[in-house]
């Protein structure tokens, strides 16, 4: 069975007292969870430390905490910069890496994505990686190659294990992040199941069943089940509707 997951990817929004409002209110009406759900906040860095304290205080090995970047360095001169063993420090298990917005608004490349996948996964830490095209891509009909070398570029050079055992993809079609405008459901689940065979022809079929393929891009209250139901999408990355209880326990209960 596939790990069904919901993340919440709050981006550079909420206070500290806000996101642990937000974290409370959210465990203290979360539905209980099927055996193979999972729910992540991706808080701000600042916010870490005491988030955490609200997640390890639910006892509830399936909700976490995640970070939206690290550096694939251990240590040293990168001034703003933060180490996978601070985050980890803080209780962090999961990390975003190669969402759209690192790639284009802060120059994040192939191969730098792939250095902070390595580092990850030698920490054992779970990646969330996301991929996607932009609207140019898509509409010249060309977005399974861009996210097929997408992958290629930073993940497949990972064993089968490594695979299985810390990556999760999130397919976030860049022209539907923070737009309003959601892939159709036949437009993800297309897509995902694209990845999917991409997975299976470079890891084997056994090995691309496991892999959770969330998608992300204007995923809300009311297209979620929608979308989690499509056979190939184990679930969302979630940005605008993840910053309110009210907007994120539906979708939350949407994988449930
Ligand atoms: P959105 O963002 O849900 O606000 O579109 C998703 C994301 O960027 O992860």
């Amino acid at each position: 069975m596939r790990k069904k997951i919901v993340a919440g990817n709050w981006k550079m929004n909420l206070s500290i007292a806000d996101g642990v409002n937000l974290v409370n209110e959210v465990i203290s009406k979360l539905p209980s969870l099927p055996e193979q759900a999972h729910v992540i906040f991706c808080c701000p860095f600042t916010h870490l430390d005491r988030v955490s304290s609200s997640v390890n205080n639910t006892g509830n090995h399936q909700v976490h905490l995640g970070a939206q970047n690290c550096n694939d360095k251990a240590s040293g001169a990168f001034t703003g910069e933060i180490s996978i063993a601070m985050l980890k420090e803080t209780g962090v298990d999961s990390v975003i890496v190669g969402h759209s917005e690192r790639r284009q608004l802060f120059g994040e490349d192939h191969d730098f994505l792939k250095r902070k996948t390595d580092a990850l996964v030698a920490a054992g830490m779970h990646v969330l990686f996301c991929c996607g095209e932009p609207l140019a891509v898509r509409e010249s009909n060309k977005q399974n190659d861009y996210v097929a070398n997408q992958l290629s570029e930073s993940l497949f050079h990972l064993s089968a294990e490594e695979m299985m055992a810390s990556i999760t993809i999130a397919y976030e079609p860049i022209w539907a992040i923070g737009t309003g405008v959601t892939a159709s459901t036949e437009q993800a689940q297309e897509m995902h199941a694209h990845i999917r065979s991409l997975l299976a022809h470079q890891f084997g079929e056994e090995i691309a069943q496991k892999i959770s393929i969330l998608y992300g891009g204007s995923c809300n209250a009311a297209n979620a089940a929608e979308l989690f139901a499509c056979k190939d999408v184990d679930g969302g990355l979630i940005g605008g509707a993840a910053l309110k209880s009210e907007t994120f326990l539906p979708i939350i209960e949407a994988m449930c």
